[in-house]
């Protein structure tokens, strides 16, 4: 069976002024279908970086290198103008700030139908099937409207907006986005998602500006796109309890590499990394009330001055010799849960 994404010795390198700098260093991952993966790091781990690459976003100052594929598709070489093809139906994103995805001169209505003619559109294509990707894609005329123009909401679309639980979908649908709340917003792009019915769906720290109630019901909305569809999803956030709660397997970053990876129980109650043993002891109280572990001294380093040998070895209260000069490389330790560490 295909893999709907898998991953292989991915670089994400940003030009600087001096010099290219590496923000994801040789990472591999495999997602499967209807799986929801976590992946959790402290800030500047290079999760952003990522997600990024693998929805074929990345800013103008940066390259990636290594394979990405989709749905047995390698993305990382396919030029930026055919990109847009990939997304909607194959793969689509929601960021912290959704008002970054959202249109906002058109009503949440059109937007919502656009999403609809779009996922028409790439099935007709079947872009995931076919080797030709080369179709020219315009603006649909019927719905690139201003916005003096209004078209009564699709039924699909106060359906979608029910289905994420707006309370009067009829009339959030008439509404501009910058009419929404936070919340709001996130559910329309959550609803948006659930009529494109993507493959495979990255969020990027989807939930992190929510309060916690508003932050639980999204979390629980992803995970019914995920089983209602089976949509897989890459659930980026820097909160591993927040990641707990949706994730069947997590994935551990630090300074650009996956130093630990495996199913979200083993991850969170049997951490092997130093690192991963932090981020759980940094959150407070501990994980259901396990002892405290003391926090991780010190700041992730800056991707223009890496240490050598483990990345992490000088905020390591374990480091030994071999750690300040040998990288290290993931070792399955139990099943399917892998660990970068020379402790073992
Ligand atoms: N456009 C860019 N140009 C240069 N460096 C960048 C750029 N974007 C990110 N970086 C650097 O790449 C590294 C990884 O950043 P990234 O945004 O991927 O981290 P992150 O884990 O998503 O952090 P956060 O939790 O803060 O969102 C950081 O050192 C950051 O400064
Ligand atoms: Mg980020």
């Amino acid at each position: 069976m295909t893999e709907t994404l898998a991953v292989s010795d991915l670089w994400v390198d940003y030009r600087t002024k001096s010099a290219w700098a590496s923000a994801v260093r040789g990472v591999n991952l495999s997602v499967g279908a209807g799986e929801v993966i976590g992946v959790v790091g402290e800030s500047g781990s290079g999760k952003s970086s990522l997600a990024l690459a693998i929805i074929k976003l990345l800013p103008a100052n940066a390259r990636a290198r290594g394979k990405v594929d989709v749905l047995g598709k390698d993305i990382v070489g396919l030029p930026s103008k055919d990109a847009h093809l990939y997304r909607g139906a194959g793969m689509t994103m929601i960021f912290q700030e959704p008002m970054t995805s959202l249109n906002p001169v058109m009503r949440v209505s059109d937007q919502l139908s656009e999403a609809v003619v779009s996922r028409r559109e790439h099935h007709k294509l079947e872009m995931f099937r076919s080797d030709s990707v080369s179709v020219p894609r315009g603006p649909d005329p019927r719905f690139s409207m201003g916005p003096e123009r209004r078209a009564p909401p699709s039924k699909e679309a106060v359906e979608a907006l029910r289905q994420v639980r707006i309370s009067d979908p009829e009339r959030t649908a008439a509404k501009y986005p910058h009419e929404l709340s936070g919340g709001e917003r996130q559910r329309v792009m959550i609803a948006m998602s659930f009529l494109l019915r993507p493959r495979l769906l990255v969020a990027d720290e989807p939930t992190t500006a929510l309060d916690v109630t508003t932050q639980a019901q999204v979390l629980s909305l992803l995970l019914k796109l995920s089983r209602d569809e089976g949509t897989s999803i890459i659930f980026v956030s820097h909160d591993i309890l927040v990641v707990g709660q949706v994730a069947q397997r997590v994935a551990v970053m630090y300074a650009g590499e996956v130093v630990e990876l495996g199913p979200t129980e083993a991850v969170l109650h049997n951490p092997l990394h130093p690192y991963t043993r932090g981020l759980i002891g940094s959150i407070p109280g501990g994980f259901k009330g396990e002892k405290r572990i003391e926090q991780i001294p010190g700041s992730p380093p800056d991707i223009m001055k890496l240490p050598s040998g483990c990345k992490f070895n000088p905020r390591c209260k374990f480091a030994m010799d071999r750690c300040r000069v040998e990288e290290t490389a993931l070792k399955e330790m139990e099943k399917d849960h892998f660990v970068a560490c020379h402790l073992y």
